[in-house]
């Protein structure tokens, strides 16, 4: 009974505090919960250690919380990826961070000085290549490497600003977007027609 009434305190507890500012904006950690539960445990455990699934609790996979959502937006659950996605993905995702301790470094995008080629590498890799791999040849989405799709720079950075990060393509305009581009054209031998 003592349990109990500790357990109910601490809900009402969460309950107050469920909403925490991510660099996803506002989640609904409640809102996670309740799908982690529901859409997750099964695969995951409630404890994060996994029992169909491989273990996630602290795990150093992930270089942002946009990468955490990509994953989450894009491939899971593993059986129905369509199932959890935008805003849902991101509660989620946040509750995960959380609960389950995830080591992401600390450094945000905004903090990202990308003035150099080094900047610009590390804007990529937090921002890019969860889904096309550090080499851009290709993780979760298709490679960039060798891309035939644009003609000139300025495509590949209208098209940046306008589609990528693919599950939320707000998150990377104008500087970031140019920045990227300029990554991008440097490093993946895209096959310009202005060249
Ligand atoms: C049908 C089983 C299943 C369900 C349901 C499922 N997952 Fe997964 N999950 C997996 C498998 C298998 C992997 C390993 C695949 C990989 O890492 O690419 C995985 C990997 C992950 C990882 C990466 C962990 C790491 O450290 O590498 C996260 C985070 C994750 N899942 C979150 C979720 C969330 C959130 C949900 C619910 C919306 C969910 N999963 C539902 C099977 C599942
Ligand atoms: C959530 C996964 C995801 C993230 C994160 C992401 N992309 Fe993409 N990217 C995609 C997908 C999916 C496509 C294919 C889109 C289509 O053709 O409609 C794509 C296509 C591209 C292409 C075109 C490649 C070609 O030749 O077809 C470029 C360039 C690109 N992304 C750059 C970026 C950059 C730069 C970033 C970081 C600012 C980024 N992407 C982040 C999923 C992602």
């Amino acid at each position: 009974m003592k349990y109990f009434i500790s357990v109910l305190f601490a809900s009402f507890f969460l309950i107050g505090f469920s909403f925490i500012v991510t660099s996803n904006g506002i989640c609904d950690i409640k809102n996670g919960k309740t799908i982690y539960e529901q859409s997750c445990m099964d695969c995951h455990g409630k404890d994060g250690k996994g029992v169909l699934a491989p273990p996630h609790l602290e795990s150093d996979r992930f270089k942002s919380q946009a990468g955490v959502v990509a994953l989450v937006d894009y491939i899971m659950p593993a059986t129905s990826p369509d199932f959890c996605t935008g805003t849902n993905a991101e509660d989620v995702s946040a509750y995960c961070t959380e609960e389950f301790k995830y080591k992401i470094p600390k450094e945000t995008i905004a903090a990202i000085d990308a003035t150099d080629a080094e900047g610009r590498k590390l804007l990529f890799d937090q921002t890019c290549s969860v889904c096309h791999g550090v080499d851009g040849k290709g993780d979760l989405a298709r490679p960039i490497v060798g891309s035939t799709l644009f003609k000139t720079g300025e495509d590949v950075v209208k098209f940046i600003d306008g589609l990528m990060p693919f599950h939320n393509p707000r998150k990377c305009k104008d500087e970031c977007a140019a920045n990227t581009a300029r990554y991008v054209i440097d490093s993946f031998d895209l096959k310009l027609s202005d060249r």
